[in-house]
């Protein structure tokens, strides 16, 4: 397809850094948002974003003309030719659907409509719309701009055609694509989640502390501990996904209370200066632990009982491992998409394959079935990984 102009509709933070990640290619990009003074907001961080192109050596004139290729509009008139629109509205499906009426309106029979969405449905997004085969999921990482990665997933009637046309968009503006089936949270955030969750638990159980838990998963893949990571998102951001993940997967993606006592006590994270850690504004490192946190936590430290022979750094990583196996089970992408998401998009040093491969298939099946005797549900092993050990496989892939 004939990529020319396209639209972005919502300037938040999401919308401008995905204007910025078309404008970098040469893109043409219409930008709409409710009203003027949200649009001129979006337009001073497109500046921002180019400002720092700037100082990194791109020049003035270059910026300039990236920042024509933006017209920024509060109405639909200038959508009736665009190619392509990616949403980045707010995150509510009475909003998504207005937004899809009016885009379908408005919008050439030809144009595709994506989305942004982090967490509702494609196929019910597109239900909205006259067009269903013509909608299709594009999700982003924050900021779009420079995250490498982007997830595309197609809703149920989404057409081969749209898919083609949505990798070809990605190629176009340097993108690494993985085709991912629709479900809950897509393939990144939904193993994260798993990974999220068993950090809190960890230390919600008072089997380790907040510097035990982050230092182990730095050691082993991550590029930042799981608990500076919430205070980076904000705890409130962390709950809203683990309550939706828990409604729609169940007691497999059960969270700690803890989480929930965090946000009732206004303890977010950098933006309220408290989470698991303490920040200032003046400073881009936190001061230390927030000791504040364990008192929240009623338990009594638990015996070190039954991972005292799992490390914890293999104990964090588990149930993202486990439901990377479930992912295969469910073909929710190719097998050889899922480590390169994960490092793509979380900037892991390994990916969950990877990381059962060099734990050991066998030790992997030992230690969910050792940890789901004690915890239950949220260790079950994957069966595919049961057939994995059967088979006598030393590798995933
Ligand atoms: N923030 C992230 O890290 C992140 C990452 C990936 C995906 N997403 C998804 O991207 C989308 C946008 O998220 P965000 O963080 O940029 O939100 P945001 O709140 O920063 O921005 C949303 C923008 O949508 C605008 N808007 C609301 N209703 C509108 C309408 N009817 N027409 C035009 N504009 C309208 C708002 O004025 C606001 O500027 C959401 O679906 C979110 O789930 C967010």
């Amino acid at each position: 397809m004939q990529i020319t102009k396209l639209a972005v509709i919502g300037a938040g933070t999401m919308g401008a850094s995905i204007v910025m990640a078309l404008i970098s290619n040469g893109l043409k990009v219409v930008l709409k948002d409710t009203d003027n003074i949200v649009l001129e907001n979006g337009l001073k961080n497109i500046d921002k974003f180019l400002d720092k192109k700037i100082a990194k050596g791109l020049s003035p004139i270059k910026a300039q003309a990236m920042k024509n290729l933006v017209t920024a509009v509060t109405d639909y008139k200038e959508f009736a030719d665009v190619d392509i629109v990616i949403e980045a509205v707010s995150e509510s499906i009475n909003i998504k659907q207005k937004v899809f009426q009016e885009l379908d309106e408005w919008c050439n029979l030809d144009t595709l409509l994506l989305t942004n969405t982090s967490s509702l449905s494609i196929t019910q997004i597109a239900s909205f719309t006259r067009r269903s085969d013509k909608v299709c999921g594009l999700h982003f990482f924050n900021p779009a701009h420079i995250m490498k990665l982007v997830e595309i997933i197609p809703g149920l009637d989404t057409s081969s055609e749209t898919i083609q046309s949505v990798t070809q968009l990605a190629n176009l503006i340097n993108k690494v694509s993985v085709k991912v089936e629709e479900c809950p949270s897509f393939l990144v955030n939904r193993l994260l989640t798993r990974y999220m969750n068993e950090a809190l638990w960890c230390l919600s159980d008072r089997i380790y502390t907040v510097e035990e838990i982050d230092k182990a998963a730095v050691e082993i893949a991550m590029p930042i501990g799981p608990l500076a990571l919430r205070d980076m998102n904000g705890c409130d951001i962390g709950l809203s996904v683990a309550s939706y993940n828990f409604k729609e997967y169940g007691q497999r993606f059960a969270y700690p209370d803890l989480l929930v006592k965090m946000v009732d006590n206004n303890l977010l994270g950098k933006k309220t200066d408290k989470g698991f850690y303490l920040y200032t504004k003046d400073s881009p490192k936190p001061l230390g632990v927030n000791e504040n946190v364990y008192t929240l936590i009623n338990q009594k430290p638990q015996e070190k009982l039954p991972s005292s022979n799992i490390p914890l750094s293999i104990r964090l990583m588990l149930p993202m491992i486990n439901e990377a196996f479930l992912v295969i089970q469910e073909k929710i992408c190719k097998l050889e998409s899922i480590d390169l998401a994960l490092k793509t998009g979380l900037g892991m040093k390994l990916g969950p394959l990877e990381l059962a491969n060099n734990i050991g298939l066998t030790t992997c099946l030992n230690y969910l079935e050792e940890l789901a005797n004690f915890y239950g549900e949220r260790f079950r092993p994957a069966y595919y990984l049961r057939k994995l050990v059967y088979a006598n496989k030393t590798k995933v892939i």
